[in-house]
């Protein structure tokens, strides 16, 4: 899974089935991560680009013959779910370990490397998980620069290497381990049992660049003024044809527009369909920043009586997104076929959508069915552009940044694609997407005013159908309560409440019940995810 963007129509279904994989040519010079399944095998590749230096994920078990034909200068082997020793397990090609591309192998990684070159590696008796103290006793190569003797790691394995073969040297211990970090006797193969890609981990980035650049001599060269430059001559390339794109007003989709507005504003149509679950003056935004601001042509739809209707009487949220994604679709469709003949599609989608992590293990039950709210329509045949196919989130930020996108819009958290249907629990009535609406938007407004919302990943409300009991002057009145929810994550998998100051909660509190009409009572929500998820749909 990956994170969202808002983009109701992002069809990672269909992304999963076309076009050869342009980052590969991206990779000469760069660092493959070979991914073993590691939940963290996308943020290696993150820190490595954001040190200049592009890196992509590969399978397992791509062949060291096409690494090096890909001219890549060294390969980081992921974590991962599996035990080296189980059956079953992945296994790389044996050749990345003959020491001729530089090697860092990291947790499930780093056992590899120690199996490979015949030490042992066994369950652990007590596994290691969260902080560890490391302490560094060979403070060269990726230890170098870093002064602290001893740092804090962030560990999570239930296997351990127990024995070392001889040509490979402990370079770090740590309390479990006598072994927490381990380079072979040539210097060009490291493993290190902690993740040096984690925010946790003290140096880790330090860790990172001295691999790339001390062991695998790498250059840097990724940047996004480049990359732009070389996708805007590739886009005004692309053969004649006219393009649509639908926006959303979120990052992905707004970049995209702009991008292609860049390359082939005359060939460029832009929509932008309300679905009358969006936030409150969102669709006037969209309009004014991406047409009045910045040129680009966009038509926008108001659909919201179709999408209300289609949705009365119905609770279930997985039907709610459904119809959502069904509606989209068909209006999508007609808008194409009135404007059209089109000839391409354009898309924001982005490279964990299009590349999955984890591509050793099985698929994870579906728990909501995220960005494929419902696809476009293939019968129209469209040819897919997805000029941000290679980028990660915080990289899409910052072509937006120079692309002259305002900065509240870069910054915007996310929002779900079926917009405040998620956070109304039950049917959707007009009545309830009122309040609703006027509750994130007071929520939203707080947060930015306590300079708090760029601290959180996510701050809402929502409503459900509870009835409560207030009083308004000397009257007994009965009326709805509001949630207010307000979390902390760095991916959406798994996040935190936000610990609140109560004087934020209480401004929140006391503007919603003034200020939207039949809210008599507020609640904060106090659970993390898991066993919560975010939306409360
Ligand atoms: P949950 O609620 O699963 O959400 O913890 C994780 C992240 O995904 C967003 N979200 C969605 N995004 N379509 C989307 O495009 C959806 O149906 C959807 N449901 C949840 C949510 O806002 C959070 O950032």
């Amino acid at each position: 899974m990956t994170q969202t963007t808002r983009n109701p129509a992002s069809a990672s279904q269909q992304a999963k089935v076309r076009s050869p994989r342009k980052d590969l040519g991206l990779l000469r010079g760069g660092i493959a991560v070979l991914d073993f399944g590691g939940q963290y095998s996308h943020l290696i590749a993150r820190r490595i680009r954001a040190l200049g230096v592009y890196s992509a994920l590969l399978p397992f078990e791509t062949p060291v013959a096409a690494l090096k034909e890909m001219g890549v200068k060294g390969v980081v082997l992921s974590g991962g779910p599996s035990s080296v020793y189980g059956s079953g397990a992945p296994h790389p090609d044996k050749a990345v370990f003959s020491g001729a591309i530089p090697v860092l192998g990291i947790c499930y990684g780093y056992q590899l490397l120690v199996q490979a070159h015949g030490g042992d590696v066994k369950r652990a008796s007590r596994r290691e998980y969260g902080k560890s103290s490391l302490k560094i006793t060979e403070r060269t190569s990726i230890f170098s620069g870093i002064d602290d003797r001893s740092i804090t790691c962030w560990m999570s394995h239930g296997d351990s290497a127990t024995k070392l073969p001889r040509d490979l040297v402990p370079i770090a211990t740590s309390d479990n381990s006598p072994f927490a970090a381990i380079r072979s006797a040539d210097g060009l193969q490291f493993g290190v049992q902690f993740h040096p890609e984690v925010v946790h981990t003290e140096h880790g980035d330090e860790v990172l660049s001295n691999f790339v650049f001390g062991v695998c001599r790498a250059e840097r060269k990724w940047s996004m003024e480049g990359f732009l430059e070389d996708a805007l001559d590739e886009l005004k390339q692309t053969h004649e044809g006219r393009v649509l794109c639908a926006v959303s007003g979120g990052v992905d989709s707004s970049v995209t527009s702009v991008m292609l507005d860049k390359a082939m504003h005359e060939r460029l149509q832009c929509v932008f369909i309300d679905t009358g679950l969006l936030r409150e003056g969102e669709g006037a935004e969209v309009s004014k920043f991406l047409k009045e601001d910045l040129g680009v042509p966009l038509e926008s739809i108001d659909a919201s009586k179709r999408f209300l209707d289609a949705l009365r009487g119905v609770s279930d949220p997985e039907k709610k997104r459904k119809i959502i994604g069904k509606v989209f679709a068909d209006e999508f469709e007609e808008y194409a076929r009135k404007k059209g003949p089109f000839r391409y599609l354009a898309q924001g989608t982005l490279y964990p959508d299009v590349i999955e992590s984890g591509q050793t293990s099985a698929p994870a039950s579906v728990i909501k069915t995220h960005h494929n709210v419902g696809g476009l329509p293939k019968d129209l045949k469209l040819e897919l552009i997805e000029p941000l196919r290679e980028l990660y989130k915080d990289e899409v930020r910052a072509l937006g940044s120079l692309l002259g996108l305002p900065a509240e819009v870069l910054r915007r958290h996310p929002f779900p694609g079926p917009g405040l249907a998620v956070r109304i629990i039950g049917e959707v009535t007009p009545e309830k997407v009122r309040m609703c609406r006027g509750a994130n938007a007071i929520v939203e407004q707080v947060m930015r005013e306590e300079k708090l919302y760029d601290e959180v990943w996510q701050a809402f409300a929502y409503v459900g159908d509870d009835r409560v009991t207030g009083v308004l002057g000397d009257e007994r009145t009965v009326g709805t309560q509001v949630t207010v929810r307000v979390v902390q994550s760095v991916d959406a998998m798994t996040a935190d409440w936000y610990r609140m100051p109560h004087t934020v909660m209480e401004r929140i509190s006391s503007r919603i019940t003034n200020e939207v009409d039949g809210v008599v009572s507020v609640a904060y929500s106090i659970s993390s995810k898991p066993p919560a998820t975010i939306e409360p749909q």
